[in-house]
């Protein structure tokens, strides 16, 4: 992890930092009482063992114990806090992250595959939390054992630890190339699972169109194929560490060789005790022990860093229409929206071309016209999903650049082309834009809709399934439909929302909707003719462009698309 992703990451999450500092000031207690021990050892040796006074070495044991003992609570707690900063930590970033998704304009999840989102969430979570639970801890008490090492062999001789730390130089330079390897193919071992995974969820999310085309072997072919690549790069990494290693135990035992080559002269000019050598020896394996730990613990360091970066590329993603705009428009004005030379493209191709439109309150508008005509992207604008590239659109006479996102949400409701449920059951469906206040048993008295209900065997409770895949499509409609005119917004707008709907469905509903909502604007996309029939106006859109904006009667004396769609209308009706 570079510095400034890891300062960066640390710096989110304020409510660490406390804990973080207490549990490397405990760690560092630790590493303190570690090095005490060969101390302990070395005077044993040479005061206890070479002078045959066992009482001496009897209590230098005594110590040795009894750091042992602290030693054993120091590093549980050290680990246990550690644990808990890094366990945290990841919660912590976990909840801003779905936060910060949830607040995104909604053109970020339309270039923005689900499934990718999904593994920011899944995937790098579990990668940090593998660090925090097992490396963080690690890394830390590592890294203070190998600066504390360091010392302590300084503090025993100076210059059999320059002897010994010649070998250094070329460590490091194995350990560089080592890691330019491991960061190579540690990429193309995270995008293989990428694409193992990918191809599970294709495999899995598309089983009924896999068995209906008989398509099962090509589709193992390819799981297959994608899965020897994952092997393969895994095998790399492998290899990379099966070279790495080895050469760290030659260092380490060339190390221990040379400190012990130059000590043997040193003790027998008396310069050097035999027990200051074992603390030596001692010292140089709490040096090399860690390093060896921690490039065990490099793919997890590594593997974090890159999910923090992921992380990041979402929470650098501004929200620019939920930020902008404060106005909550007042609702008395007659005009309740508004176009106004509307063009507007979601990319490089214009949808909307100079689109201009008025809806007054209470009227119900129907939007007709071909496939790709440019019907839900109006419907979009209305929904402040989007803002216009150009000319503006206006709710009560404020233009949609102003007015807040908060108002838009609370005004306006909307039934989308793909209806969507919750899973839980169609009560939780229908009361989900206010549960406190919908008495829903006499809501739906009221509108001659309880019954619709009876088809269950638990009524109301019955469970809809994840996504609503429990009920049937039209059903699914039906309940998002009912969700929608149940929130009572001032506007509300269907998108091809009754097209999996009966005409009896259709007709009882849209009935409910007129009499608990006379006040509503609302805007119907449509295709079938009674619904078109039922509006009080028709919009009709072609190529992005808007045709017509009339009655049905003089739009069929005059208007020559409206004409041929309405002919076609009638074929199939
Ligand atoms: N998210 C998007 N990104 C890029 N282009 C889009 C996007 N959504 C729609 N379009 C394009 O904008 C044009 C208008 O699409 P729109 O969804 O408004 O059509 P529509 O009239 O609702 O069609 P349908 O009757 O099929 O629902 C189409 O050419 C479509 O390909
Ligand atoms: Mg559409």
């Amino acid at each position: 992890m570079k510095e400034n992703t890891f300062l960066r990451s640390f710096k989110l999450v304020p409510e660490v930092h406390r804990p973080f500092f207490f549990a490397s000031m405990v760690a560092m207690v630790g590493t303190g009482v570690r090095m005490i021990g060969p101390q302990l050892i070395s005077r044993g040796i040479d005061n206890g063992v070479m002078q045959y006074d066992y009482q001496y070495l009897l209590v230098q044991c005594l110590f040795y114990f009894l750091t042992l003992v602290v030693l054993y609570f120091v590093t549980s707690k050290a680990l246990l806090s550690i644990g808990l900063v890094g366990e945290s930590y990841v919660k912590s970033i976990r909840e801003k992250l779905f936060r910060h998704m949830s607040s995104l304009d909604i053109n970020y999840f339309e270039k923005n595959k689900t499934g990718v989102l999904v593994a920011r969430m899944t995937s790098d979570m579990q990668s940090l939390n593998e660090f925090a639970r097992e490396g963080a801890s690690s890394i830390l008490t590592s890294l203070l054992t190998i600066f504390g090492a360091t010392i302590a062999v300084f503090l025993v001789d100076v210059q059999l630890s320059l002897l010994s730390f010649l070998i250094l130089p070329l460590l490091g330079i194995a350990t560089k190339i080592f890691r330019n390897h491991a960061d190579k193919t540690y990429w193309s071992v995270r995008e293989w699972i990428g694409q193992v995974l990918s191809s599970l969820q294709e495999g899995i999310s598309g089983v009924r169109i896999i068995q209906a085309y008989a398509d099962e072997s090509k589709q193992l072919k390819r799981f297959k194929e994608v899965n020897n690549e994952h092997l393969k790069a895994n095998m790399q990494s492998a290899k990379n560490i099966a070279i790495y290693f080895p050469f760290l135990e030659i260092t380490r035992v060339t190390s221990i060789a040379v400190v012990i080559w130059f000590a043997a002269a040193r003790i027998e000019q008396g310069t050097l005790t035999v027990g200051e050598l074992v603390a030596l020896l001692f010292y140089l394996n709490y040096f090399f022990d860690p390093l060896i730990q921690l490039s065990f613990n490099y793919d997890l360091l590594r593997s974090a860093g890159s999910s923090m970066k992921k992380v990041f590329s979402i929470l650098d993603e501004e929200p620019v229409l939920s930020k902008t705009g404060t106005l909550s428009p007042k609702l008395d004005s007659n005009s309740v929206i508004k176009f106004e030379n509307v063009e507007f493209s979601y990319g490089r191709e214009t949808v909307l071309h100079d689109v201009s439109f008025s809806i007054d309150r209470g009227e119900k508008i129907a939007i007709v016209g071909e496939t790709g005509a440019g019907k839900s992207t109006i419907a979009k604008l209305i929904l402040r999903f989007y803002l216009p590239n150009k000319g503006d659109v206006k709710f009560y006479g404020e233009s949609s650049k102003d007015i807040s996102q908060k108002w838009a949400r609370k005004n306006i409701a909307y039934v989308p082309q793909e209806s969507f449920l919750f899973r839980g059951s169609i009560r939780d469906n229908l009361i989900y834009s206010n549960p406190e206040k919908i008495d829903l048993k006499s809501e739906l008295e009221n509108i001659g809709l309880i019954d619709w209900f009876e088809r269950y065997e638990d009524g109301l409770e019955q469970d809809v399934g994840e996504r609503g895949a429990n009920v049937s499509a039209g059903e699914r409609q039906f309940i998002a439909l009912l969700r929608a005119v149940l929130a009572r917004r001032q506007i509300i707008v269907f998108d091809e929302a009754t097209a999996n709907l009966d005409i009896e469905s259709e007709s009882s509903i849209l009935d409910a909707t007129d009499t608990l909502l006379d006040y509503q604007t609302s805007v119907v996309i449509a295709h079938r003719l009674e619904t078109i029939l039922n509006a009080e106006k028709i919009l009709v859109m072609s190529e992005g462009k808007l045709v017509g904006f009339d009655n049905h009667e003089t739009l069929l004396a005059n208007n020559e698309i409206y004409q041929q769609l309405f002919s076609a209308w009638n074929l199939v009706n």
